[in-house]
């Protein structure tokens, strides 16, 4: 059997992943008809050139023109079906999924109508699909403080269906410092805390989102590579780091595939998984993310596990059904 079969056929987990990354073109075109929303791209071949970034700016801007189409429960459920469909193609049997409610609720979409249509799905996926999730909010670090607090009011009845906290968009000019307070009232809350850090921002975010967020994971970590003491630090932690190789390549924050860093983490000892982020823009789910490494830097069986198991022990899932989805993968190896 080939690397890329055996690593496919391995039950996984996806740890982050924005469900608003997950809209396809098709899905994209079909939701802007059916609610009568204009968008600049009369195709899809169109909406595939515009797909062109020289940094994360330039995608998260096209990314929320893309969500502009999801208005009602039903297009939030489609969209998450659409994803868990995926996820059982690829063998991912748990998702830690994040959303962006500032997205929908600053055009004027209820927060509820967002989570309905999301948990409608996750439940479903449950059911049908045997696919457990868990959901994490993330707040927006281009817009204010108090617009954050907001959120994280907003969000308060749903408690029980949100399981975290995180943090992304721009990271340039928006240091985790700025959230501090709001992270701290989510952790009095309950809300498990993970933060996008390193992906362009410097090394001193990834230190500050640990310092002063108290994030379990950091979404992306790239750049703590450029900090050998906080390398020891994350290693010594055992913080785990949600890395996404297409994303990387796509958003420049590596120059080709041959250069990515993930072998050079699980050498440091950095429990780094791998991850899809917005698959629908960077060309592929967690097992074409796999796949794209195994061609560029012929990751061997023993990294490839390792990433595999770690994607279980990071996620939110309690000790013993971690204890369970490893004992199987191992099994399966
Ligand atoms: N929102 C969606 N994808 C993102 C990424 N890779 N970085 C920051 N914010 C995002
Ligand atoms: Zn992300």
């Amino acid at each position: 059997m080939s690397t890329k079969d055996w690593l496919h056929a391995l039950p996984k987990a996806e740890l982050h992943m924005h469900i608003e990354g997950s809209l396809e073109p098709a899905m994209m075109l079909e939701l802007a008809r059916r609610n009568r929303v204009s968008l600049p791209y009369p195709d899809i071949d169109s909406i595939i050139k515009a797909y062109n970034f020289n940094c994360l700016q330039d995608f998260l801007d096209i990314y929320y023109q893309g969500m502009s189409v999801l208005l009602t429960d039903e297009d939030f459920h489609d969209l998450t079906w659409a994803y868990l469909l995926r996820c059982q193609a690829d063998n991912v049997v748990h998702t830690e999924i994040f959303f962006d409610p500032q997205g929908h609720t600053e055009r004027g979409v209820a927060f509820a109508t967002v989570i309905d249509g999301i948990t409608t799905a996750l439940d479903r996926g449950r059911a049908e699909l045997g696919i457990s999730s868990r959901l994490i909010m993330c707040f927006l670090r281009h817009l204010d403080e108090d617009s954050a607090f907001r959120t994280l009011e907003e969000a308060l009845p749903w408690r029980e269906r949100i399981a975290g906290v995180g943090l992304d968009s721009s990271e340039r000019g928006h240091p985790p410092a700025k959230f501090q307070r709001v992270f701290a009232a989510a952790g009095r809350e309950g809300f498990r805390r993970v933060a996008h850090a390193g992906e362009e921002g410097p090394p001193e975010y990834v230190r500050e989102a640990l310092d002063l967020l108290r994030v379990e994971r950091i979404d992306h970590g790239n750049r703590a590579l450029e900090d050998p003491a906080l390398v020891a630090r994350l290693a010594e932690l055992g913080i785990p780091l949600t890395v996404c190789p297409q994303s990387n390549l796509r958003l420049a924050v590596i120059d080709d595939m041959r250069h990515h860093p993930i072998r050079d983490m699980l050498q440091a000892g950095l429990r780094a998984t791998v991850n899809s982020d917005d698959p629908a823009y960077f060309g592929g789910y967690v097992n074409d993310n796999f796949d794209a490494l195994i061609d560029a830097i012929d990751l061997q069986r023993g990294e490839l596990l390792q990433l595999v198991v770690n994607s279980f022990e990071a996620s939110f899932l309690p000790a013993a059904e971690i204890r369970d989805h490893v004992a199987r993968v191992r099994a399966e190896a």
